[in-house]
């Protein structure tokens, strides 16, 4: 990827370095010749691809940020500003969080529009984030504000973050009690990104990582168990922060993964936001795909972010993904409760197709469920696992975890939305079964572990408000081929 050694820094840029928590000592040179004394910032800066404007701002990590730092005091500024306005204005708090998703009626323009279990999971909450971003800097008056995020993934911050527990402040709200009395935290394997970042292909990417992001909404709780409430949450756009730079993340990691480029249908969607003035706006897929050069800000940390053009080939070898279906699953009527249920797969059914399969490079075997239903927010995510899941190895390391089943935005019937579809989700499960033939077997059984939040470091059994119905169940290859 090509560096320019030195960007110029904006002056944006310069006022958050100020505040960033030294975490190394560098000396960093900015383009006037001035040595200022850096954080992680400076490299991150200089990792910059191009030469920004003069407002590139840089999303921090929360977990770097107490209460008095000035990120949070003007969030706490415009989270009262925009909760004093009236919910006609589309600047409003509730404006804002009702373009996501409301139970208001009638809906106002742009109301209700969140993608989810869509194509557009990724590109529309990048827009969405981008305009709220944009009003929060006008209502606080920081022209150089950026959204924290909350790393929630393993090994990160699985605690909401200190300043959003306290009662007293404009960043607390009503969420699952132990969560905002900081004894409880994100269940590790319930908000594990590892199998959406093994998969290459785009579409299965997204549709994958919104487990992991559907188990932050419903164990946070509260508001932001379901859509037409999550976005009244302050937390929740942190959370979609980082959602939205593991996008970025999911792009570095190479191997030929790309953005759709190609796919007019992708990139010609437009969706409509409010820009800071009031005024309605529209957006589309082109116009987002490099963070920083189009939309002026970076992540804390990131590395180089990967330069995607509309309609145009990038310059590493560009996949074709095709995908086949080899058998639909005979199952039962499947019921997702608080205690682990299986069906298994017959491995003799695939048998032969496996091998070959088994030691590609670029094949991937597939697990889907589809028309994943219940009737009401259940209130629990569910670990999946395909092969034996020896409660002793119930962790994201053990290779028989595949993904999450967690419910959010489709699927729930009583959610009002633009429109309801049942819920789709898809798991990687080459290693798996890999792992399982090893063992001989001539089946394995796929197994839904309830997993609740973890209090005083021991998970906890989740309360199911409603069963999730799983209606199929297919495997499928999907197969990467290079273009020519
Ligand atoms: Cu559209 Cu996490 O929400």
């Amino acid at each position: 990827m090509p560096k320019t050694p030195s960007p110029p820094v904006g002056k944006c840029a310069e006022v958050l370095m100020k505040h960033a928590k030294p975490t190394t000592r560098r000396t960093f040179l900015a383009t006037s010749g001035t040595a200022v004394s850096a954080t992680l910032l400076g490299p991150l800066l200089l990792n910059a691809d191009r030469a920004f404007g003069a407002t590139l701002v840089v999303r921090r990590n929360v977990a770097h940020m107490d209460a008095s730092d000035p990120t949070l005091a003007s969030y706490r500024t415009a989270i009262t500003a925009m909760t004093a306005l009236p919910a006609t204005n589309p600047l409003s708090w509730p404006y804002q969080a009702a373009i996501h998703g409301t139970s208001t009626t009638p809906a106002q323009t742009a109301w209700n529009t969140c993608e989810h279990g869509s194509i557009y999971f990724w590109s529309w909450h990048r827009m969405y984030l981008y305009w709220f971003e944009r009003i929060v800097r006008k209502m606080c008056k920081d022209p150089c504000w950026a959204l924290p995020y909350w790393d929630w993934a393993p090994g990160s911050d699985l605690y909401l973050p200190a300043p959003f527990r306290d009662p007293a402040s404009p960043l607390f709200t009503t969420r699952n009690a132990a969560m905002n009395n900081g004894t409880g935290s994100l269940n590790p394997l319930a908000v594990d990104i590892g199998p959406a970042f093994s998969l290459t292909n785009f579409y299965s990417a997204s549709s994958s990582i919104e487990g992991p992001h559907g188990s932050v909404h419903g164990q946070v709780g509260g508001s932001m168990c379901c859509v037409p409430t999550a976005a009244l949450d302050p937390i929740f756009y942190l959370h979609h922060a980082n959602v939205d730079r593991q996008w970025n993340l999911w792009l570095a990691q190479g191997g030929g993964r790309s953005d759709p480029v190609f796919d007019a249908t992708w990139t010609g969607k437009t969706h409509t936001f409010f820009n800071e003035s009031g005024a309605a706006v529209t957006m589309n897929a082109c116009q987002i795909l490099r963070a920083a050069q189009q939309l002026q800000y970076v992540y804390e940390g990131e590395p180089s972010q990967v330069l995607q053009y509309c309609r145009r080939r990038p310059p590493w070898p560009w996949w074709e993904f095709t995908k086949e279906l080899i058998v639909k699953l005979p199952i039962p009527p499947i019921e997702l409760k608080a205690v682990p249920v299986s069906f298994p797969i017959d491995l003799q059914l695939i048998r032969e197709k496996l091998a070959p399969l088994l030691e590609s490079k670029t094949d991937t075997l597939l697990l889907e469920l589809d028309d994943v239903e219940a009737a009401t927010q259940p209130g629990a995510v569910w670990a999946v696992f395909v092969g034996p899941p020896a409660a002793a190895e119930a962790n994201a390391k053990s290779p028989y975890f595949v993904g999450q089943v967690a419910l959010f935005g489709s699927g729930i019937r009583d959610e009002a939305h633009h429109e309801y579809k049942p819920a789709h989700f898809t798991y990687p499960i080459t290693r798996a079964l890999q792992a399982s033939l090893q063992a001989n077997a001539d089946k394995v059984n796929v197994t839904f572990v309830p997993l609740g939040i973890v209090i005083d470091g021991k998970p906890t059994r989740p309360e199911v408000k409603s069963p999730v119905r799983v209606g199929k169940a297919s495997l499928s290859i999907e197969r990467a081929r290079e273009a020519k």
